[in-house]
């Protein structure tokens, strides 16, 4: 592996999922352990990049040598993200952020009622964090990746459209030996003029072969 491929270059990856509070106990999530984020951080680090990590609530420990912001919501994530945009030259969206979150939360635990079966809760769309970078003046080199159940080409393609970004990496979440939570993906990468497939592996290993390509096409943005 290539260890200066990304040399001096800064990198932002967002990972894990977002946790959006209905009440001071209870969240709506997903299954994203952030596995494949956190191998895209050491991958790059050791690609020579300088690192930061902007990590929703996992349980892993913080990679050595990568700057790590810890963040709640979808709003604490694309806060953060913002933030580094000043000091970003590539960012790549791994994180599985929540698109809706309840339009209130409650300050105290919501009861359980005697006098009704069902509770209604109301939720409102989240920010969208990569095309909100995408589109910020100060715009890095963006990736976001694409989590599909089904038709992965044609709606992958449509997002990297849609939200503006020069490369999308689109999985089938549908299965469970890939995708969320697992130790092993497959992929394809899609761009404006080709796309490349990359079979079975590890999140490791894949995450070497994504930043060697992210890499690739990235010099071939700035050059
Ligand atoms: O964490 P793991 O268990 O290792 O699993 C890895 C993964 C399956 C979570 C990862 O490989 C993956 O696919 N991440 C993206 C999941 C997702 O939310 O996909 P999406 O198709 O809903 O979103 C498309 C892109 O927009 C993503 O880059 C996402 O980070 C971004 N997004 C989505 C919604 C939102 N409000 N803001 C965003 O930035």
């Amino acid at each position: 592996f290539q260890s200066d491929i990304l040399s001096g270059v800064r990198v932002v990856i967002t990972a894990g999922p977002t946790r959006e509070a209905i009440d001071p106990v209870r969240y709506i999530s997903n299954h994203s352990s952030g596995k494949m984020g956190f191998a895209l951080a050491t991958a790059a680090m050791e690609a020579g990049a300088r690192v930061t990590l902007i990590r929703g609530p996992v349980n892993l420990p913080d990679p050595d040598r990568i700057q790590c912001l810890r963040v709640e919501s979808a709003r604490d994530m694309l806060e953060a993200s913002l933030q580094q945009l000043g000091e970003c030259d590539i960012f790549i969206a791994a994180a599985a952020v929540a698109d809706y979150r309840p339009l209130q939360t409650a300050d105290q635990k919501i009861k359980k009622s005697a006098a009704s079966d069902t509770l209604e809760l109301t939720l409102v769309k989240n920010p969208d964090i990569v095309a909100t970078v995408a589109g910020h003046e100060q715009r890095p080199f963006t990736v976001g990746f694409a989590a599909e159940t089904q038709d992965v080409e044609n709606y992958a393609r449509h997002k990297l459209q849609q939200k503006n970004l020069d490369i999308i990496v689109a999985n089938d979440v549908s299965r469970s030996d890939i995708g969320f939570n697992s130790d092993e993906n497959a992929v394809t990468v899609f761009w404006q003029q080709s796309q490349q497939a990359f079979g079975q592996m590890s999140k490791t290993t894949l995450a070497r072969e994504l930043v060697r390509l992210i890499a690739q096409r990235y010099r071939a943005a700035t050059e």
